[in-house]
């Protein structure tokens, strides 16, 4: 839209909306057209240049027309506005109303932002008069001021509202898609996907629903997220494809995503130049090697040009890799790094090495111990445009493991720390397991000790030089995107912890239900948001309470990793054991007598995760292998503990269910209905875990439980 054109919203028309018309089974998640009334009922006046603020205008301007508000674009003539989203360098109006709104706008951002730019994302909000007001210095920080407004409903208009400043802690707010293009024979289409096909490709092809592709970048946009990779980290014949022949592919989802502010990254073989350009080898010291992957890489940016960079997932399970050639991974980032950075591209290189052919005899190795071992050695070596994504645990994604001690251990490399939203381990969006508090205790845990620098300090660095936040996305075809409905909770988590790694997960969960459960069209909005809070607030620690106990992981069917099978992986090539035998369970990792992986934590953590008399409750069988009559910091043993927590935890998912039932006729019947169906499953499941857990340990230990309660 042009400047000085007004858009009056009795002449809007409006194409295309994949949201209300376009694709109307799709439910709306956290952007329901109600969490609009507050907005839409206003004058609203826009004012600056941009895609990005077409796109504000555009948002405005249906809400404006749902609502019964007005919206003006840059107008040359005098208007009375409630609400003002300005450029801080767009010119004068002639409305003075506004240009006192704009300057009183300034004056709070000189006094609560000393001087500091807003920069590329951020914005102030503040009130003068009647007028609110939102200054951005560039058009994406228009947006996420408007999603702001949108989020205070009412309260964005309180006279008495002080001024707020935001800006983004962390500059790559990331979510990594394992869609693959092509079916996978084993991984389907979405690899570790609970949420049904892929948003983005469809046996072999592109899923062609770009409308539905906007929607997606319109609610990450709305939670903070402003990367994604479009392709599996692990990357066949098909996906390597992407990065030549099919670039087109990748552009046109570049094209719908941008005016959300998302941009597009892709994960790439590191055998590429093999596999695709014809060479004889892939070494990243080879001459040919490094022209292709800049030949290459100059052709994808001449197509997408604010395209992000290149992820990689290399020798690691299967995926090739500098190893083969006899050089490390510094070498391997550093030759993609090489070729992106002309264009201000960058590599997310996974530390997720590890050897996936271990004998189980052989006690010496320890998989906990690989990305340390194979990573510390290289840092410094990396390359300022390459960032090194680690997971948060040193295995994989478990429901409670300790944070990796890589994300202390390399303070000259930038560092992301990954995050798996899609619940691989944690239930698979058929479980209600909100992972919000446990992403916050990683995020807070001090690696140096308490009171020291933080995860979510690492992960910011120095000046906002980190490496960001990363995650595995949720989300699918699936009409509710997640699966599971109360899932969407999880995604819209990830998105807001990314933009303000400090904030109170639970805090950010009542943000989620307010705009998913809009109060203005909910029966009894109290009792809806109290009941989702009784339900959802503590079901990470439910979920951990009938699964695995305390820290030592896995446990789980093997290849889909749902459901238990105690002994599933102890006799496997994959370095997840438990070591259960009669007389106790779990794996030593102290230094003194184990693995040593406990000596790979600064001091203070080191000394504390040696001892099982020091070590946490939550962790102690990740550290260490205790007998069953071992007694725990809770006053429990470790085989009581066992049978009470699975007890427990059966209970409280029977408890979410009834909880679940008094929501009836006060929500959306489809969301009622799928999650009832969801919750059936839980608890079939959760009965299961605690039954099978229980009896392997009672067989094995010949411990009755104290209570008396029926084992099998
Ligand atoms: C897990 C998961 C795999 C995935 C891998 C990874 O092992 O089960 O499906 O490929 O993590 O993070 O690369």
């Amino acid at each position: 839209m042009k400047a000085d054109k007004s858009v009056d919203v009795e002449h809007l028309v409006f194409v295309d909306e994949p949201l209300e018309t376009h694709e109307p089974r799709v439910h709306a998640a956290w952007l329901p057209p109600e969490a609009f009334r507050s907005l839409g009922a206003r004058r609203v006046l826009v004012h600056g240049e941009g895609l990005l603020v077409d796109t504000v205008l555009d948002e405005v301007s249906r809400a404006c027309a749902r609502y019964g508000g007005r919206v003006w674009h840059s107008p040359s003539w005098d208007v009375d506005v409630d609400l003002v989203l300005a450029l801080r360098d767009a010119g004068e109006l002639p409305n003075p109303a506004v240009e006192a709104a704009r300057s009183a706008g300034e004056a709070a951002l000189a006094e609560i932002g000393r001087g500091e730019p807003l920069g590329e994302e951020g914005f102030l909000l503040a009130r003068e008069g009647e007028v609110t007001v939102v200054l951005a210095d560039a058009p994406a920080g228009l947006l996420y001021g408007l999603f702001h407004v949108v989020r205070l409903c009412a309260a964005a208009f309180d006279p008495a509202r002080p001024p707020e400043r935001h800006r983004p802690a962390l500059r790559r707010r990331m979510l990594n898609h394992w869609d693959n293009v092509a079916v996978h024979p084993v991984m389907g289409q979405v690899e570790r996907g609970y949420a049904g096909g892929s948003i983005f490709w469809r046996d072999g092809r592109p899923r062609g629903d770009l409308a539905r592709v906007r929607a997606y970048g319109r609610l990450l946009a709305a939670s903070g997220v402003n990367a994604i990779s479009v392709n599996n980290v692990n990357v066949a014949r098909t996906e390597a494809l992407l990065l030549t022949d099919r670039l087109g592919d990748v552009a046109e989802i570049a094209d719908a995503l941008r005016p959300y502010g998302i941009r597009v990254h892709l994960s790439v073989s590191f055998a590429a130049p093999v596999l695709l350009g014809g060479l004889s080898t892939a070494d990243p010291l080879d001459e040919a090697v490094r022209d292709w992957w800049a030949a290459t890489t100059r052709r994808v940016y001449d197509r997408i040009p604010d395209f992000g960079g290149y992820l990689v997932k290399a020798d690691s399970e299967g995926q090739p890799g500098p190893f083969t050639y006899g050089r490390d991974h510094a070498d391997g980032a550093n030759l993609l790094a090489e070729a992106l950075a002309p264009h201000g591209g960058v590599v997310h290189w996974r530390a997720f090495v590890y050897n996936h052919h271990q004998d189980w005899r052989d006690r010496s190795t320890d998989r906990a111990r690989a990305a340390y071992d194979h990573f510390t050695p290289l840092d410094g070596r990396f390359r300022a445009n390459v960032v090194l994504q680690v997971k948060y645990g040193p295995v994989d994604f478990q429901t409670r493991e300790p944070v990796s001690p890589v994300l202390a251990a390399m303070p000259a490399t930038r560092l992301a720390l990954e995050l798996q939203v899609t619940q691989e381990y944690t239930g698979q969006q058929r479980h209600i397991c909100h992972l919000g508090p446990w992403w916050g205790e990683v995020l807070r845990f001090a690696p140096w000790g308490p009171g020291g620098r933080t995860i979510a300090d690492v992960a910011v660095g120095e000046a906002g030089a980190g490496g960001g936040l990363v995650a595995v996305a949720n989300t699918g075809d699936d009409p509710f995107w997640t699966g599971h409905p109360l899932a969407q909770a999880n995604l819209y988590t990830f998105g807001r912890l990314a933009w303000d790694p400090w904030r109170d997960p639970t805090e950010i969960l009542g943000e989620w239900m307010t705009l998913t459960f809009p109060p203005s069209a909910t029966a009894d909005p109290e009792l809806v948001r109290r009941t989702l809070h009784e339900i959802m607030d503590d079901s990470w620690r439910t979920y951990e309470r009938y699964t695995a106990p305390l820290g030592v992981g896995f446990m789980v069917h093997p290849g889909d990793h749902y459901g238990p099978d105690v002994d599933g992986y102890e006799y496997s090539r994959w370095g997840t054991y438990h070591f259960a035998d009669r007389d106790g369970v779990g794996v030593d990792r102290s230094r003194a007598s184990g693995t040593g992986f406990a000596g790979q934590y600064p001091p203070y953590w080191a000394q504390v995760y040696e001892s099982p008399r020091t070590c946490p409750d939550e962790v102690l069988l990740f550290f260490h292998h205790v007998p069953y009559s071992h007694v725990l910091h809770s006053g429990s043993t470790v085989i009581q503990h066992i049978y009470d927590t699975h007890f427990a935890g059966v209970e409280e998912v029977e408890t979410m269910r009834r909880r679940w039932q008094t929501l009836n006729g006060m929500i959306d019947p489809a969301v009622y209905e799928r999650v009832s169906e969801r919750l059936d499953e839980q608890v079939r499941c959760a009965t299961e875990w605690r039954d099978q857990i229980n009896t392997y340990f009672f067989r094995k230990s010949g411990v009755p439980d104290a209570r008396g309660r029926r084992i099998y």
